[in-house]
């Protein structure tokens, strides 16, 4: 592990062990703007064309994993272990598929990281939350058995269906926490936040992609922070026609007078292929000619 610190002025807020501190520098939130909803952050790796994701290329061994940086892998379980959720959209799901084909548990793997949250920072057992309208998801992958992590889903009317019955025809009745906010297949991202608030203890929530997920956020003002890895490397476009290999903003789109600016918190690298910036959300600045 060689992360460098570069600039840090962010609040201290969290009881960094000594060794972490020193590499890391201070860490915290500052008080959330909207006390309805949880303080939300997102984490994302993105090549130097802003690509985050090889997309099309799921077969090869080399997969379509876009970081290869121990640091940020450090960095990931580094943020996992302070937000008390983490939330993936269904597509990042059937798509991040792991050898044995039965996906990742999205768990901390750093021994000393998964201890603090436990014992020092006691936010008990990472909860995942897993966001789908339709409900289409494979109820038997990794991440609904694992005893690292505890999934949650969120879903529309027609989605809790749907996993109803494929929970029914499993024989694991009410043993996934279902959550549904909306009518049809569409969730409302804003009230779904207030419910994870106000009835279910989420005050910080991790979003962990992907970009139509992060992009829909956005939209919806509910970003607080990024935190981008970018990877000094370039994604390009996929052969395959219709596919699109996407940037981490989804499907936004602004003008210079609506463009949303974040404003840098701190500045990390790891020699000689990343960086690792984190930005706080400002939305859109006026400028005086
Ligand atoms: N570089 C990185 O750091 C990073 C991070 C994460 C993901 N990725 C990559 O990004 C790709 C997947 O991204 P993606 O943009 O295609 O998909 P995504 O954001 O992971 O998931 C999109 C899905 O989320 C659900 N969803 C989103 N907004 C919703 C709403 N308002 N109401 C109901 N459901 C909603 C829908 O699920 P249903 O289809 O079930 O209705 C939708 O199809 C993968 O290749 C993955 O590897 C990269």
């Amino acid at each position: 592990m060689d992360l460098q610190l570069c600039y840090n002025a962010s609040e201290d807020t969290f009881p960094l062990p000594r060794y972490i501190k020193e590499r890391y520098g201070p860490f915290g939130f500052p008080a959330p703007a909207d006390a309805h909803r949880p303080y939300i952050s997102s984490n994302f790796v993105m090549g130097l064309d802003g690509r985050a994701s090889f997309r099309e290329l799921t077969d090869r061994t080399d997969g379509n994993v876009v970081s290869r940086s121990r640091e940020d892998r450090w960095l990931m379980d580094f943020l996992r272990a302070h937000h008390d959720g983490q939330l993936i959209g269904a597509s990042t799901l059937r798509d991040e598929q792991n050898p044995e084909g039965r996906g990742w548990d999205y768990g901390i793997d750093d021994e000393e990281l998964r201890r603090y949250r436990q014992d020092t920072l006691r936010f008990g057992r990472q909860k995942v939350l897993v966001l789908s309208g339709s409900g289409n998801i494979d109820l038997t992958l990794r991440i609904f058995s694992s005893p690292r992590v505890e999934a949650w889903i969120i879903t529309a009317r027609e989605g809790q269906e749907n996993l109803r019955s494929q929970l029914k025809g499993l024989g694991r009745e009410g043993t996934i926490k279902i959550l549904s906010v909306g009518e049809g297949t569409r969730v409302d991202l804003v009230a779904a936040a207030q419910l994870l608030r106000q009835e279910h203890g989420i005050r910080t929530l991790l979003c962990e992609g992907g970009p139509t997920l992060y992009g829909e956020f956005l939209k919806n003002q509910l970003i607080d922070e990024d935190f981008r890895t970018m990877s000094l490397q370039v994604l390009g476009e996929s052969t395959k026609p219709g596919i699109d290999r996407p940037t981490a903003y989804g499907q936004v789109s602004y003008t210079p007078g609506t463009a949303p600016w974040f404003r840098l918190i701190s500045l990390h690298y790891a020699l000689p292929y990343h960086a690792f910036f984190r930005l706080r959300y400002e939305g859109p600045r006026t400028f005086q000619d």
